[in-house]
């Protein structure tokens, strides 16, 4: 089990079924509409999409962990804190995002016209949905590749966020490459000013 490959088979297909998902968003016949819904019936879907926002930079939040994790002996007490705070609101974050877009995307599929946000949408919750799976075994099932795989369906996850939540989700990942050069600064600073002193 600590060496098999099996684990890359799910990830694989989920990632390979979202794709199928977004070829017919863009491709296939999907705007047949929801009976019994008109084209004009927007409802309360402001609030649905502000909760899809909101889960975007929860995810962009929990991705911003992969860099922050190595500074664990970071010169910075500053980033010391930031790794420490991080560890918790990565997992935290995550969560948070699956929910909120349980209930994001079960308003869209059941009171909203049938569009290709939906198809785009349901890649993207069963990437989100398979990569927390994936993380949360991490620390309970002995196996090197989980680690990997998760970060590989957040990143395949990240683009096809791009693809479902346009704008949104663009500026979050460029926030947190910002947010990371930020903390490369800051650790560059400290550092410097350290040599300073010894000199
Ligand atoms: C079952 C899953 C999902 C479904 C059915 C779904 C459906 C939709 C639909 C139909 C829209 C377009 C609303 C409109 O412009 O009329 C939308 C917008 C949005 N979705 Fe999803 N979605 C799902 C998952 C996700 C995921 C995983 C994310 C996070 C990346 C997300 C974030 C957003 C955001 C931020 C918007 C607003 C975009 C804008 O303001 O133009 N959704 N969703």
């Amino acid at each position: 089990m600590k060496h098999s490959r099996g684990v890359f088979v799910p990830a694989v297909v989920v990632a390979m079924a979202g794709f199928a998902l977004i070829f017919h968003a863009w491709f296939g016949v999907s705007r047949q509409g929801l009976p019994g819904i008109k084209p004009g019936d927007r409802g309360n879907e402001e609030l649905f999409k502000t909760l899809g926002t909101i889960a975007v930079w929860s995810t962009a939040l929990s991705y911003a962990w992969l860099r922050v994790k190595r500074k664990r002996k970071s010169p910075s007490p500053l980033v010391k804190k930031l790794v420490k705070l991080f560890d918790k609101a990565h997992r935290l974050a995550g969560y948070a995002a699956i929910v909120l877009i349980a209930v994001h995307g079960l308003y869209f599929l059941t009171q909203a016209r049938i569009k290709d946000d939906t198809y785009t949408g349901i890649a993207g919750f069963a990437l989100l949905l398979s990569l927390g799976v994936y993380g949360f075994l991490i620390r309970r099932v002995k196996n090197k590749h989980l680690r990997k795989i998760h970060f590989l369906l957040a990143t395949v996850f990240a683009v096809v966020a791009v693809i479902h939540a346009g704008g949104s989700a663009i500026i979050a990942i460029l926030s947190t490459i910002v947010f990371w050069g930020l903390v490369w600064l800051i650790e560059r600073r400290v550092a410097q000013s350290t040599e300073n002193r010894a000199a």
